[in-house]
């Protein structure tokens, strides 16, 4: 498809919401309006145009300065989003009530035609991208941003969302350091991340904690007990335990919640698991706090906002330089393109032998190891 045939650009995001969402598509639509280019936006990922009956304004709905006016500090989607829209598995109920996954990626192609729309933007996690690059292979024009509050993608720096994140998770540390010395606790705080530790390393250093325990390295409950006790022998009668939802034991496997057809398994437990068995060790009172969707909600940092505003702005530069199946990467101090194929190819994770990892150990946090 040539560039001079695009009129009209959709967006979509989805997966689990990021503070910076609505600060990229306010950039996108102010962006694409500069080239002439009309912005819908599609809702709840692809929902809005795979089950337009589902939607009073049918699922797409135009995008335009009024309408994405005073957004950029707004958390959330203005367009919703889902995890569970995938149109390569999408779930059908079928007439005896169970759940049949089909691939809907053929119809929706021709929704897009349909709908009038020459190019996506596709707003998103592993998930989101993969589907973006299954649509390019398909002829679609596709430009990927990257979105995580967990930090998770390769072939860019950062994602927007993992700033605001962190520093929410190092304010909730700070408040934690009060009452944990008051009451002489463990303080034990359940942070996200999925399968990486980057919200747990860096809210965790940030925050003076004094153990982090990671999926990069797997802990060993007793190595954290004896970090408690030693800073009791020294006075220090409180500790402050940051723990990613993805960390497990040695020789042991992830805390999962649960696990719904369509949806990636659901981590969680391992903050209580881990306080529980710290007081069993020690005999020092623990509590438990899990931040959970709290670190996705919120107003983006303005680290978030201008990475946001600039993704969203080269989105619609790589449209306009004829580019499709690419991710807006950040590679200081500039942004780049990488193939949507690569970025999706590996989880990116806490490198052990990371600067950071290592300046964590050099100020005596303990990873359990
Ligand atoms: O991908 C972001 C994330 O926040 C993960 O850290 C977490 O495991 C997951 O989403 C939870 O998503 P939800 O509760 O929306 O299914």
């Amino acid at each position: 498809m040539s560039i001079r045939t695009i009129r009209k650009i959709g967006i979509s995001t989805g997966g689990g919401d990021a503070p910076g969402l609505n600060a990229v598509i306010r950039a996108i639509v102010l962006s694409a309006l500069q080239h002439g280019w009309e912005t819908v936006g599609i809702r709840d990922g692809f929902n809005g145009l795979l089950t337009p009956e589902d939607y009073p304004d049918g699922g797409v709905i135009t995008l335009n300065a009024k309408s994405v006016a005073g957004i950029t500090h707004l958390g959330g989607t203005i367009i919703g989003t889902t995890n569970r829209g995938d149109p390569t598995r999408f779930p059908v109920i079928q007439s005896d009530g169970t759940v049949l996954e089909v691939d809907r990626s053929d119809e929706l192609i021709q929704r897009f035609t349909e709908a009038g729309i020459d190019a996506l933007i596709t707003l998103g996690g592993d998930g989101s991208l993969a589907i973006g690059a299954h649509l390019a292979a398909k002829g679609l024009r596709v430009i990927g941003v990257p979105k995580t509050i967990d930090n998770d993608l390769d072939k860019t720096f950062m994602t927007f969302g993992f700033d605001t994140a962190v520093s929410f998770a190092t304010e909730c540390l700070d408040r934690l350091h009060t009452t944990a010395t008051s009451h002489r606790r463990i303080m034990v705080v359940e942070v996200m991340g999925r399968y990486a530790g980057w919200i747990a390393l860096h809210a965790g250093v940030a925050g003076n904690a004094d153990v982090i325990l990671i999926p990069e390295v797997p802990y060993d409950i007793e190595k954290v007990a004896e970090v408690i006790r030693a800073r009791e022998r020294t006075g220090r009668l409180y500790t402050i335990v940051v723990v990613a939802e993805g960390a497990k034991p040695a020789g042991g496997a992830v805390s999962v919640l649960g696990k719904t057809m369509g949806q990636a398994e659901k981590l969680g437990g391992i903050g209580e698991k881990v306080a529980h068995e710290l007081q069993e060790r020690t005999g020092r009172e623990s509590r438990t706090v899990v931040l959970g969707h709290l670190l996705r909600g919120g107003s983006p940092t303005s680290f978030d906002r201008l990475v946001a505003l600039r993704f969203g702005a080269a989105a619609v530069r790589a449209l306009d330089e004829g580019l499709s199946s690419v991710m807006v990467s950040l590679d200081p101090p500039t942004v780049r393109y990488e193939p949507l194929r690569e970025a999706i190819r590996r989880m990116k994770t806490v490198p052990l032998d990371c600067d950071t990892m290592e300046s964590a150990r050099d100020l005596g946090i303990s990873f359990g190891d």
